[in-house]
């Protein structure tokens, strides 16, 4: 039997060891695929680390969610393969799950945005009923997804972005990306507060990458501040960086046309990812959205695991 090099988790709190596997065969219907680039996302790292509700419950496993790979015809596509893992050579691919990359696109840069770009696009374009010209708060827009989204929702034809976040610096750089007013989110949950209410009481989506007490607060203060409680509001959940639970009184839902919802692997179904994302890795191909990727080889894993990224940047390893 041959063997590929491969990314491989044993133990659940300890990085993935460079090692190796079983090359995968062509089963019916698969097709096997050389692995381009994986980008080392926070759900790429928590599945590995066995904290995400994807993780599996078994080990050893391949980490990596998703990935560009070169195809048997030569083509590049972006694949999302959290069942196999796809932090090996060569991976089993489901040619249904392929999503066209255009020829010439940089691999490593495709990994690096695909997975923050795609949270807000598949938001916008198939999760709400978001039309152009509606307004759009993204609640912690510092992130690589959350300044993304800042971007998409221009790029999607947003009447008006509003970014709030923490860094201030990112903050502002976000005026140039799109942004029409920011507002810093700090520790005064007041000034905060009040801070939102002047500048996003009326927005008709929020795409929330922060969730936890944070949000709670904003959530209180958008809903008071609204002009007509009975205008829907889109408030969507994406990410957890502020905290995974939020306390909600049911007088904000019946008092205000108020929609909560998530976005993510498993509420996400593959045919929508399948519909939506090859425009999405157009996008990145064409350089108008891009997360800049810090390259790393399969080798050197456990390094790629124990870097931090800087504002802007995303670990990728290049195969
Ligand atoms: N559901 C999906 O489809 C999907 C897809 C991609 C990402 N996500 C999720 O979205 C989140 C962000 O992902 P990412 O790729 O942007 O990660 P990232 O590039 O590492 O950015 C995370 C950012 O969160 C900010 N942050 C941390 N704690 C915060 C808090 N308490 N309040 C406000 N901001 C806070 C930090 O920025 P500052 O230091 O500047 O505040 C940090 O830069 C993660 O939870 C990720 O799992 C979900």
């Amino acid at each position: 039997m041959n063997t590929i090099r491969a990314a491989l988790v044993e133990t659940y709190g300890e990085p993935p060891r460079y090692s190796s596997i079983l090359e995968p065969h062509p089963e019916a219907g698969g097709e096997v695929v050389d692995v381009l680039a994986v980008g080392v996302h926070p759900v790429t790292r928590g599945a590995a680390a066995g904290l995400h509700y994807a993780s599996p419950d078994r080990l050893p496993m391949v980490p990596g969610v998703d990935g560009v790979v070169r195809r048997a015809d030569g083509s590049l596509a972006f694949v999302i393969a959290r069942d196999t893992g796809t932090l090996a050579e060569r991976i089993l691919l489901n040619p249904a799950r392929a999503i066209p990359v255009p020829g010439g696109a940089d691999p490593a840069i495709v990994a690096a945005t695909m997975n923050p770009l795609m949270s807000s696009w598949v938001v916008l374009r198939a999760r709400v009923p978001f039309t152009p010209g509606q307004s759009v708060l993204v609640l912690g827009a510092t992130g690589n997804a959350g300044s993304m989204a800042v971007k998409v929702a221009q790029h999607l034809g947003a009447g008006r972005v509003v970014a709030a976040g923490r860094n201030r610096a990112r903050l502002d750089a976000l005026v140039d990306d799109g942004a029409d007013h920011v507002v810093p989110l700090t520790s005064d949950l007041e000034a905060t507060g009040t801070a939102l209410a002047a500048s996003a009481a009326d927005v008709d989506v929020v795409l929330d990458y922060v969730w936890g007490a944070p949000a709670e607060h904003a959530m209180r203060a958008i809903l008071s501040a609204r002009t007509d409680p009975a205008q829907v509001l889109d408030w969507v959940h994406i990410g957890s960086t502020g905290g995974d639970a939020i306390a909600l009184d049911g007088a904000a839902i019946r008092s205000h046309a108020l929609r909560i919802s998530g976005s993510g692997f498993g509420s996400v179904s593959p045919s929508v990812y399948r519909n939506e994302l090859p425009d999405a890795a157009a996008a990145v191909a064409s350089g108008a959205l891009v997360v800049r990727p810090r390259r790393y080889a399969l080798a050197d894993v456990e390094e790629a695991w124990a870097h931090v990224d800087e504002p802007g940047e995303r670990t990728v390893i290049v195969l």
